[in-house]
């Protein structure tokens, strides 16, 4: 369908920031704001312990969505990226070495090779195959005896691919090596039950999958992480305020600074509209969604569709190795990302993401570096007309309109 001069507007970059938000999560984000207001831990007085209670039960969310044990595993971050930081430079010492994947976004590459170049740790990069899949045992081949942890992903933000995470984990429990896993775009569309799946950190952001608002994410931390992880960053806590150093226990260890309530606030209410809709239905909507699209592109002269989309040609509505977002390239030599994103924009009112998605070293495994792709990212309140509306609008641009 052209939507071409309608007001209508597509939104497919959930994978960079999940919207439209449910309603209630601006709802409590606006009662935060209105009715509390206050610090939670820092007064005695009722505004500030109905900040503290607030945090808690978004603490409680976050345990209920991943299976976790206790409220005080779950530590807030303002986003992934701090999360993978904490974890990456509060627990890798001189002379450790990690292994990781090519298909790493900045978030996981950047804080490694900063660690590289400080001479703390010496990195191996698994090399994916060009669908972005990972073979377990080539990580267990790269395992070193000054291995000290494992850090992936648990989806590529460009192809979508879904990697052996419980099998990684399997590999790295029997090593007695730390597993951290980026979990930016699987919490809230795959289910991540830490009963099941041993992982010393699984960091999360707020803003994708669980519908939070930007500037809201965190880590679940074992008991491992949690005692050998350093704070990497200290301050006010509220709590043992008599003390020059940071309190050694949880969450305070890793929250120093007055908390982003009103983001937890939105996050707590985000998550919970995720498990009232269910993991796996709001996942399997987006795969249909998704599946749907990669078949109606794929038929277009000039479109190549790229990750594990581009081995399957019949639609997984449940898949295990793939999340909603698919990278599309076209392959005319004219044909830039940046200005088919441009054109779909202006022309048709759809909204992608274009060019490395900071993830330099994934595009590489692809074989769409430097160029990059057009990429088209499903999220929950995504319809099968707006598929449709995505299509067409490439099959146009493809075309020559
Ligand atoms: N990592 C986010 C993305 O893939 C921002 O767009």
């Amino acid at each position: 369908m052209d939507i071409a001069g309608s007001n209508r507007r597509i939104y497919l970059d959930n994978a960079a920031t999940s919207y439209p938000k449910p309603a209630e999560v601006f709802e409590a984000m606006a009662r935060y704001m209105r009715d509390i207001g206050a610090s939670p831990g820092r007064g005695g007085y009722g505004s500030s312990l109905d900040a503290g209670r607030l945090v808690f039960e978004a603490r409680e969310a976050v345990v209920q969505l991943f299976h976790a044990s206790r409220a005080e595993q779950v530590i807030f971050t303002p986003n992934v990226t701090y999360a993978l930081n904490f974890a990456i430079h509060g627990l890798l010492r001189r002379g450790d070495h990690v292994v990781t994947t090519s298909m790493e976004h900045n978030s996981v590459m950047r804080p490694l090779r900063s660690a590289e170049e400080g001479v703390v740790a010496e990195v191996t990069a698994v090399k994916c195959d060009a669908q972005g899949r990972l073979d377990p045992r080539d990580v267990r081949r790269a395992l070193r005896p000054n291995t000290r942890m494992i850090v992936m992903t648990h989806a590529s933000n460009v192809s979508g691919t879904v990697m052996p995470v419980a099998e990684v984990a399997g590999i790295a429990r029997e090593a007695g090596v730390l597993m951290v896993v980026d979990a930016a775009q699987t919490a809230g569309v795959i289910d991540i039950d830490l009963r099941a799946l041993a992982l010393d950190v699984l960091a999360f952001t707020g803003h994708k999958g669980l519908y939070g608002p930007p500037g809201t994410g965190g880590m679940v931390l074992s008991p491992r992480a949690a005692t050998e992880m350093a704070a990497i960053i200290q301050g006010g806590t509220g709590s043992r305020s008599d003390e020059e150093f940071q309190p050694g226990f949880l969450p305070d260890k890793f929250e120093p600074g007055t908390p982003n309530t009103l983001g937890i606030a939105g996050l707590g209410a985000g998550i919970r509209f995720v498990l009232e809709n269910g993991v796996n239905q709001i996942g399997m909507h987006e795969l249909r969604l998704a599946s749907k699209f990669e078949q109606m592109v794929r038929a277009i002269p000039g479109i190549r569709v790229f990750g594990p989309w581009e081995t399957n040609t019949s639609a997984p509505v449940c898949a295990s190795d793939r999340v909603a977002t698919v990278s599309v390239g076209l392959t005319s030599a004219q044909a830039d990302a940046s200005q088919v994103a441009f054109l779909l924009d202006r022309d048709f009112g759809i909204m992608v993401r274009s060019g490395l998605h900071c993830a330099p070293l994934a595009h590489m495994t692809l074989g769409t570096f430097p160029a990059g792709t057009l990429r088209f990212s499903f999220g929950w309140f995504n319809t099968m007309g707006d598929v449709r509306s995505a299509a067409g609008a490439l099959a146009q641009i493809a075309a020559g309109y």
